[in-house]
C-alpha cells in the first residue's frame, strides 16, 4: 500500500483527490474482474485447463488421444 500511496501522490500533482480515488477504484475493479475471469477459464474451460497441467501429463494425454478429443469437440458446429 505504501507504493500505491507514492504513485497516487504523483497523480495528485495534476489531478484532484476524487479523480485519483475514482481511477484507482475502477482499476481495482478491473483487476478483480480479470482475476475472476482467468480463474474461471483455468477451472472450467477445457482448452485453458492445460495451462495448469504439467508437461508429462499433457504428453501422455496427447499420446492417448484424450487431448485431441477436447479440440475436436470445441469447434463442433451444428450445420443445418
Ligand atoms: C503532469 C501532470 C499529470 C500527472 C502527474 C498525471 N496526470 Fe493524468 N492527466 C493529465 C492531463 C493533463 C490529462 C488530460 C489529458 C487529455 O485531456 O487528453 C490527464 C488525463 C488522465 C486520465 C484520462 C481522463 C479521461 O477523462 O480520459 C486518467 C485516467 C489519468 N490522467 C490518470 C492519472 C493517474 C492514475 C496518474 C498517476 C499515476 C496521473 N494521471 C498523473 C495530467 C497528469
Amino acid at each position: 500500500m505504501a507504493k500505491r500511496k507514492a504513485m497516487q501522490d504523483v497523480c495528485l500533482n495534476c489531478h484532484q483527490q476524487a479523480f485519483v480515488d475514482g481511477h484507482y477504484f475502477q482499476y481495482d475493479a478491473m483487476v478483480k474482474l480479470y482475476n475472476e475471469k482467468t480463474d474461471k477459464l483455468f477451472a472450467d474451460d477445457p482448452m485453458h485447463k492445460w495451462f495448469n497441467t504439467n508437461t508429462a501429463d499433457i504428453k501422455s494425454a496427447i499420446k492417448s488421444g484424450e487431448f485431441q478429443k477436447i479440440y475436436s469437440e470445441l469447434f463442433k458446429q451444428d450445420v443445418k
